[in-house]
């Protein structure tokens, strides 16, 4: 696997300090927090969700959410694909929805406007990694762990073709693994 990636791009020691800051400003964000659901979108947020409720010191329930973006051995997006419906229900509470990354922004307003079909009191969003260059302007993030160039990430829970998900650091995709997959 690391004989696929290019360079390290974030360690897993910046990856554990970081989302325990993020923890902190969630919390904050959240003065009565009774209502919180924290809706993952599967499967490139495990990792962070795993590691970040661990440092919340909230009372919160989990919703899954199953979004399809960049299928099989894809790195363009290819527009958002429900794959699975929310499994709780949110009427009446506040959601942060949790995903790994912000690229094209397909995703999160795809999930968004799901989620806010459902009635929910409010809708805010945490991302572990931004690429800045392609989000159109209306699609934000409340909480955003790193901001990072335009490359291709695996890693803490990112995938290419479903592989590469258990290294613990964010790693930049060699150009000939994908290129040679693409071929
Ligand atoms: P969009 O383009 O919809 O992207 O904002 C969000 C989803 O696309 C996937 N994505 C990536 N996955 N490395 C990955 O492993 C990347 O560099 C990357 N960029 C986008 C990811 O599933 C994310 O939730």
């Amino acid at each position: 696997m690391e004989a696929d990636i290019d360079r390290i791009l974030i360690s897993d020691k910046e990856l554990a300090t970081r989302v325990k800051q993020m923890a902190t400003e969630i919390a904050q964000a959240y003065a009565a927090p009774e209502g919180l659901v924290l809706v993952t979108i599967l499967s490139g947020s495990i990792i962070f969700l795993a590691d970040l409720i661990r440092q919340l010191p909230i009372k919160m329930k989990i919703g899954l959410i199953t979004v399809s973006s960049y299928p099989g051995s894809s790195t363009e997006s290819q527009g958002a694909k429900l794959l699975s419906d929310l499994n709780v229900d949110i009427t009446g509470r506040d959601v942060l929805i949790i995903d790994d990354i912000l690229d094209t922004g397909n995703t999160l307003r795809f999930v968004r406007a799901k989620l806010e079909e459902k009635n929910p009191r409010s809708v805010k969003t945490a991302v572990l990694l931004r690429k800045p260059s392609k989000a159109p302007k209306d699609v934000t993030a409340d909480f955003v762990g790193f901001q990072i160039d335009d490359v291709f990430v695996i890693g803490y829970g990112l995938d290419f073709d479903d592989h590469y998900r258990n290294l613990p650091h964010i790693g930049v995709l060699k150009t000939e693994v994908y290129e040679s997959a693409a071929s």
